[in-house]
């Protein structure tokens, strides 16, 4: 078990030892190291059991501190971290030598985010390197929104979780890059598309279903729960799976639904906020997944606001391998 706290100085303690550490952000769990020490980065990929090809995010306490770690900051990208950091947004920038090839699987550009939690920007604020940090789930699991959910999975291989609360996001940061004079969109996350183009103009949003991924992040099949997840039109797979006589649990947006008990459905909100639908979508999925069901069933929320985000993750979640 690892040891779930609000010290910080523990904390650094342990990241300056070379040992790994769970940090609470807005967006969800990370599982941080010394992203200058290789041998922390490579037991980051070991614990979460990630393929060495999935680059990592590299998390620091202030745009000011980026300089030391990439060679430039284009402009519209400069715009947008002035903007949005702290916050859900990352940016992939060209990467300074000091970054190890380990954190961006030999990539010429460096995933950076300053991420927005109180007790993570001030252990961030600590310390003398950066936080190489993934999602602190195993690989291709739901992400973590809570202390608990890492500890359920990674307590027994690190020896300290940061307790920050709920994530109040919800799901992983928007990542964000140039390609010649345009802006890309790689993954869509916690900042939503329409607050981006406020600032920049018009983005590409990178086709997800390539084969050859630049974001593993993106593969069909991710933030996946171990249950059947199917996706669909929730009166038709209702009506489906109580004529077949399945025990099926249901998450929906806002619809309840008199053919199963209470206990085995979950509105993501009541009233239709989809903000308040990403804040809790991870940590409904794992319950659901922790259900006596043999399947769970799901809608696509509307496609306005974080919908969109929510969406793809609910697609990767029902893909099959
Ligand atoms: O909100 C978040 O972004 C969370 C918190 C902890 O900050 N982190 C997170 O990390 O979601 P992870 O490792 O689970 O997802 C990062 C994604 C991966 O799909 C990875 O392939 C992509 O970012 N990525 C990282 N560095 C990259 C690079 N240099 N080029 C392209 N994609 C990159
Ligand atoms: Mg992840």
């Amino acid at each position: 078990m690892a040891v779930i706290g609000q010290d910080i100085s523990q904390a650094k303690g342990f990241l300056e030892s070379g040992k790994l550490v769970a940090i609470p952000t807005e967006t969800v769990y990370g599982l941080g190291g010394n992203a200058l020490n290789p041998a922390a980065v490579a037991s980051i990929f070991e614990t979460k059991n990630r393929p060495s090809f999935d680059p990592l995010i590299i998390h620091t306490s202030s745009l000011e501190r980026v300089s030391d770690f990439v060679k430039s900051i284009p402009e519209p990208l400069f715009l947008l971290a002035k903007t949005f950091w702290p916050g859900p947004l990352t940016l992939l920038l060209p990467r300074k030598e000091i970054i190890p090839d380990l954190v961006t699987s030999g990539l010429d550009r460096v995933a950076v985010r300053v991420p927005k939690h109180p007790l993570t920007s001030s252990l961030l604020a600590s310390l003398e390197f950066p936080l190489a940090a993934p999602s602190a789930n195993p690989f291709g699991y739901i992400s973590p929104t809570t202390a608990w959910h890492v500890e359920a999975q990674l307590g027994e291989k690190i020896p300290y979780i940061l307790d920050g609360g709920n994530c109040q996001v919800g799901l992983e940061s928007t990542i964000v890059g140039m390609e010649d004079e345009e802006i890309v969109i790689y993954r869509l996350g916690g900042l939503e598309i329409s607050e981006i183009e406020k600032i920049a103009g018009p983005v590409q949003i990178r086709d997800h279903s390539s084969s050859n991924p630049q974001a593993p992040g993106l593969l069909e099949s991710h933030y996946a729960p171990r249950k059947p997840f199917v996706l669909g039109d929730l009166d038709l797979l209702v009506e489906k799976y109580t004529k077949e006589n399945k025990r099926f649990a249901v998450m929906s947006l806002s619809r309840s639904f008199d053919q199963i008990g209470s206990d085995l459905q979950i509105q993501l909100s009541e009233s239709g906020d989809l903000n308040q639908a990403a804040q809790r979508l991870f940590a409904s999925m794992r319950f659901l997944d922790e259900q006596d069901v043999d399947v769970i069933l799901a809608e696509k929320m509307p496609a306005r606001g974080l919908g969109n985000a929510i969406n793809d993750r609910l697609k990767r979640a029902a893909a099959e391998i």
